[in-house]
């Protein structure tokens, strides 16, 4: 592997799939937008696509998804009259990089024109300082004089899944600054592009050629010479709030940019990216292709993280498109939250105020799903109000094209344990209340409450069930007991118990304006009493096995290839009413596994070894979360081999994109966060044994037999910790500012950690 710091090739992609699977591995986002890795002069049928962070639209019945802007970045030539794009004309050679530093794309492609040869060249960025801000560089140079045109500006005819939203584009030109802005067809809400550029060269001249606004630079290329020019955009919106119009925002942000200069727009965009990776590179040394395919994951995960002061979260497929109506599911706060809480919780705390903003949307659906029930049902695809995004009927038959009904937001209860449970781990692992003062102690309360009227007391067995519902796997809809999910709820039910203790004993003015404000006193008592009392589905005494839900193990046992065999059409849904897998034991995704992975403290390493050998081979892994619940408790037992290949499997899915983008009829063409947070844990979690708890950060690593070494920060209590793990030792060093001696226990060892000080645990040493 030449460079561990980047992506690359020199294949053109030529085909619509190659280019949508290159637009998600090429991206670049800021965490404000994000910008698919498509080329300069590509339109809407390469699929172009800004994708705004927290801005939705609808469009008459179709799904609610995210905005996509106008392309500020587009430009396309024209030589001797010919038009150039590497689609149109042959292409003598291509080259297009990603670098990882500082998320810069850039391309260069020489075109064979009659005799000539004509090279352009780009490189852009989306400032990771000035989150409105895109800045180009592009050059042109040709081997023969050529009469060159050249046509760069706004691009307004972008793509869409289900647009258009904004249906009428007015465009502007103000001095020299291009603009084009439109209204979003539900809100009437503006959003803005402008576009301003130095072109030291040529005659120009402004033209609006349907939805694009573009300025004409005509001039005369002299053999062997290079024309460059730079270009700045912003995108601002009405949705922000702020003093300007979107327009005079977008205007002042690209005036501001340009009187800059690129370098220098450049040089505040690579320090905050270096600030990036100094909290957050892992480093494997001895194993090139996992380090790469790990720091790409990473990478992925740092440019969706929100913006500071945003609120906004990170849809289940980042900023790469309108895939999944750009909303909010579980695998925020089960797969990419705890890379940032360990790493840098400021982004973590991003993520739950999100939760807290939404908070109101989710007493909404408790309200008014199914029979009505109390407190908070957090919405299962969440977009900007908390409202659920996700439709009854979510998927469609690719064979007859009927809808298919699935109870994904009605039954997929889970969500709202998994959003108390991370308010809590901020809590347990920063030390700071912040958040549970900002409005997570409310946000953890409702959804106990939720679970509390959502629970069935059976009195014959004096006990609470959670009755239909579904767990992670999504195959079997409406079971009883889904293991994963009761003890969601359990924990649910205790972080509220400790929460109302801890903010009574140490903010007891604030406590008791809460209880007020929710009027949940009578209730407060209630959830030890729950948690004391749910059944949670427990490891058979003889076997150890635990059953996925009740009556998992009648199920029909076939091999997962067997059932897919029995397809008709290879994008069948293999779940809802009558799919293949809902009468079997085959499974979506890691439930059980999920669950022991998330619990991983309270079940010994027998049971997860058992359930792992059970489960494993009933798992179709048809999601991108299952593959590193695998290997994280594959790592935990021993089977090291197994979870370095899922390990692998699970940090190379955007990298390779070879994942399928059809199920059922929905396209499915975007990348997978949750993937990516997923492979961090299990380097760090699995791989480094790390498990950093209220008193103490544990770390049992089980480094695999290729690696020398696995370096990594890690963010604890608000200070900040070196960890080197070799086979033989482990080094943490403490930074000089870290506020607080911390305890580690290193292979069962139990040690102090001192501001500025390194302590090294030698493996020989370890205590039985
Ligand atoms: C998975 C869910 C996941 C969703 C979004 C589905 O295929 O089954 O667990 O939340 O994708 O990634």
């Amino acid at each position: 592997m030449s460079d561990l710091w980047s992506v690359e090739t020199s294949s053109l992609a030529a085909d619509g799939e190659a280019i949508m699977r290159n637009g998600n591995i090429y991206q670049i986002a800021n965490g404000y937008m994000g910008y698919r890795g498509t080329l300069d002069e590509y339109g809407r049928s390469e699929l172009v696509a800004i994708t705004l962070a927290g801005v939705f639209d609808r469009v008459g019945e179709a799904w609610r998804e995210p905005v996509n802007a106008p392309n500020g970045g587009y430009t396309r030539i024209a030589v001797d009259g010919q038009t150039v794009g590497a689609l149109e004309v042959p292409v003598s050679a291509h080259h297009q990089a990603l670098s990882l530093r500082n998320a810069v794309f850039e391309r260069k492609t020489a075109f064979a024109l009659d005799g000539k040869t004509v090279t352009i060249a780009s490189q852009r960025f989306l400032s990771a300082a000035e989150p409105h801000l895109g800045v180009i560089r592009y050059s042109i140079s040709s081997d023969h004089d050529a009469d060159i045109v050249v046509e760069t500006g706004i691009d307004g005819d972008i793509w869409d899944l289900n647009g258009p939203h904004l249906p009428r584009l007015d465009a502007k030109m103000y001095g020299d600054t291009l603009v084009i802005a439109g209204m979003t067809n539900e809100l009437g809400k503006c959003v803005a592009v402008a576009e301003s550029a130095t072109i030291p060269f040529g005659q120009q001249h402004h033209k609006v050629d349907g939805n694009r606004n573009l300025r004409v630079v005509s001039f005369k290329a002299e053999a062997g010479k290079t024309y460059t020019f730079w270009k700045y955009f912003a995108v601002c919106t009405a949705f922000e709030e702020a003093g300007l119009t979107a327009p005079e925002a977008a205007i002042a942000a690209v005036h501001e940019a340009k009187a800059q200069g690129f370098d220098v727009c450049l040089a505040a965009h690579n320090a905050v990216w270096a600030d990036k990776w100094a909290q957050c590179d892992v480093i494997i040394e001895g194993d090139d292709e996992t380090q790469h395919a790990l720091r790409y994951s990473i990478f992925q995960l740092l440019i969706v993280a929100p913006v500071d002061g945003s609120r906004n979260s990170i849809p289940a497929r980042a900023l790469s498109g309108q895939v999944y109506k750009g909303a909010v599911f579980w695998d925020t706060e089960m797969f990419m939250f705890p890379f940032f809480l360990h790493t840098c919780p400021q982004k973590a705390a991003e993520l739950l105020r999100y939760r807290i903003r939404t908070l109101d949307g989710a007493r909404r659906k408790a309200l008014t799903e199914g029979a009505g029930y109390r407190g908070a049902f957090y919405a299962w695809e969440s977009q900007e109000t908390g409202d659920d995004a996700c439709t009854y009927f979510n998927i469609g038959d690719p064979l007859t094209k009927r809808e298919l009904r699935t109870h994904f937001r009605d039954k997929q209860v889970h969500i709202s344990g998994d959003v108390a449970i991370a308010m809590w781990e901020y809590f347990k692992l920063t030390g700071d209340d912040c958040i549970l003062l900002e409005g997570g102690a409310e946000v953890i309360l409702e959804c106990a409450r939720f679970y509390y009227s959502y629970a069935y007391f059976k009195k014959e067995k004096n006990r609470y069930e959670i009755l239909d519902v579904i767990g992670p796997d999504e195959y079997h809809e409406r079971v009883n007991n889904n293991a994963f999910t009761n003890m969601v709820v359990r924990a649910t039910f205790e972080i509220a118990s400790q929460t109302a203790f801890y903010l009574a004993e140490t903010h007891p003015e604030a406590f008791k304006a809460l209880v007020q404000k929710i009027a949940i006193a009578q209730e407060l008592p209630l959830f030890a009493e729950a948690a004391r009392l749910l059944y949670v589905p427990e490891p058979n005494p003889t076997d150890g096995l635990i059953e996925q839900f009740d009556g998992y193990f009648n199920l029909r046992n076939v091999p997962v290839e067997e059932l897919k065999s029995q397809r008709i059409h290879p994008d069948e849904y293999l779940g809802a009413g009558q799919g293949l897998a809902v009468p079997t034991q085959v499974i979506k995704q890691a439930d059980v596994v999920m669950m022991l992975s998330l619990f991983r403290e309270r079940y010994p390493t027998a049971v997860k070894r058992v359930n792992w050998e059970y489960y494993e081979p009933r798992t179709e892994h048809g999601s991108s979360l299952s593959a590193c619940a695998y290997a994280m408790v594959a790592a935990e037992f021993g089977n090291l081999d197994f979870a370095y290949k899922y390990f692998l499997k699970t940090a190379r899915l955007d990298l390779d994109a070879k994942y399928k983008i059809y199920v059922g009829t929905v396209f499915m063409g975007g990348s997978h966060p949750a993937a990516n947070g997923g492979a961090w844990m299990t380097a760090v979690f699995g791989f480094g044994g790390v498990s950093a708890g209220a008193d103490q950060v544990t770390i049992s690593p089980r480094l695999y037999k290729s690696w020398r070494s696995l370096k990594f920060k890690l963010a604890y209590k608000g200070d900040s910790f070196d960890i080197t793990i070799t086979h033989d030792s482990v080094a943490v060093t403490a930074a000089p500012s870290n506020r607080q001696t911390r305890r580690f226990c290193v292979w069962g060892r139990d040690e102090s950690c001192v501001p500025g000080k390194r302590i090294l645990i030698d493996r020989a040493e370890k205590v039985a």
